[in-house]
């Protein structure tokens, strides 16, 4: 499939600079793209073009509603008009609905709830740190949780394939052991490839509330066990012969993943493999990255790590070798592979 750049709303079109379209378009477009996947406006074109009418009728919209945001999607690259219907663009049928490689819709519905929380950005920033965790947030608002599962789960869906085509399993590994490991695909993933793997999944309670139907509707209950549990209490057991800790990094304080990792290797077996996959932070930062660190500085109080402190803490910790693969396209972040 070709990539085509979408419009840039954002910058102005004349040469005098306006800083509220760098202020209030953003907004305007996060909102739009939101409003539109909780209304199931793509998941409604993803069967062909509609004109308004039809449109309306499908997302229990009014005529004038859905037309005035349809046609800020087109401008914004998101959908086509033609002869009066709408339909989605190439890019949104692929990564917006059900028909596509990918549906990022939950990070759509999770952005929903991310948007009121970070009006309050400013005092995490006074503060250095969150008012209250993400973590905080979802065992006093338990739709959190499962949102957010579903966020990482479409994540994961993207990740999924390269992770397993860069993870050297041997026929000798048995033991899985994902920390972190949320939804569970990671792990159903690596069982569905190498059929000696039996796994456990550890995770905080508010995200594991639809993983066990998962995996029992994968057919893989018996091969994968879910244990709710904080991995700073460090109880998860030992003899396993493969660990992820897949995104877990950067929502760690640095002295806890130095800990983690010490833990980690004295749960592996000889020869053992930890996977780390995390956006490592380089100098200087990226446009993505700074953001990402900002959002971790307000959800999580933490922030990402360079290859450099991983590997310190894997060398404290004993690990032998560590491997680095950075993914394509760069978004997607990097794996740290340290033999035991
Ligand atoms: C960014 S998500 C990544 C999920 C999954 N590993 C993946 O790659 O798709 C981070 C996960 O780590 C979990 N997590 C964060 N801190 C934790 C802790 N102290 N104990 C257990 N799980 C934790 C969160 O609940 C969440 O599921």
């Amino acid at each position: 499939m070709t990539f085509t750049p979408k419009p840039d709303v954002c910058q102005p079109t004349g040469s005098a600079e306006l800083p509220m379209l760098d202020i209030y378009m953003p907004m305007m477009k996060s909102a739009a793209i939101v409003a539109a996947a909780r209304l199931g406006l793509f998941e409604a074109l993803s069967a062909g073009a509609l004109d308004t009418p039809a449109l309306a009728r499908r997302s229990q919209s009014s005529e004038a509603g859905v037309r005035t945001l349809a046609d800020f999607l087109v401008a914004l690259g998101y959908l086509h008009q033609d002869a009066g219907a709408y339909a989605n663009t190439e890019s949104t049928q692929r990564w917006l609905t059900r028909a596509g490689a990918i549906d990022y819709t939950p990070g759509a519905l999770w952005t929903h709830e991310a948007w009121a929380m970070m009006g309050d950005l400013d005092r995490a920033v006074q503060a250095g740190r969150p008012a209250q965790t993400l973590w905080e947030r979802m065992s006093q608002q338990p739709h959190l949780g499962p949102l957010f599962s579903r966020y990482m789960h479409a994540f994961a869906q993207d990740l999924g394939p390269d992770l397993v085509a860069h993870t050297p399993v041997e026929p000798g590994h048995h033991r899985l052991l994902d920390l972190g490991g949320s939804h569970g695909l990671h792990a159903m993933r690596f069982c569905r490839h190498h059929p000696q793997l039996q796994a456990v999944i550890v995770d905080l309670p508010s995200a594991l509330t639809d993983t066990p139907a998962s995996i029992a509707a994968a057919g893989l209950a018996d091969r994968i066990t879910t244990r709710a549990g904080n991995v700073l209490d460090l109880g998860w057991g030992q003899d396993f012969d493969l660990v992820l800790y897949l995104s877990v990094g950067h929502n760690q304080q640095p002295e806890d993943n130095r800990r983690v990792i010490a833990e980690i290797a004295r749960s592996l077996r000889p020869g053992g493999l930890l996977v780390v996959h995390d956006y490592l932070a380089g100098t200087p930062l990226n446009a993505f990255h700074a953001a990402f660190r900002l959002t971790l500085l307000f959800e999580t109080g933490t922030r990402t790590y360079s290859e450099q402190e991983y590997q310190g803490w894997m060398q404290e910790a004993g690990f032998a070798s560590v491997r680095r693969v950075d993914l394509n396209p760069l978004e997607k972040g990097s794996l740290l592979l340290a033999r035991r």
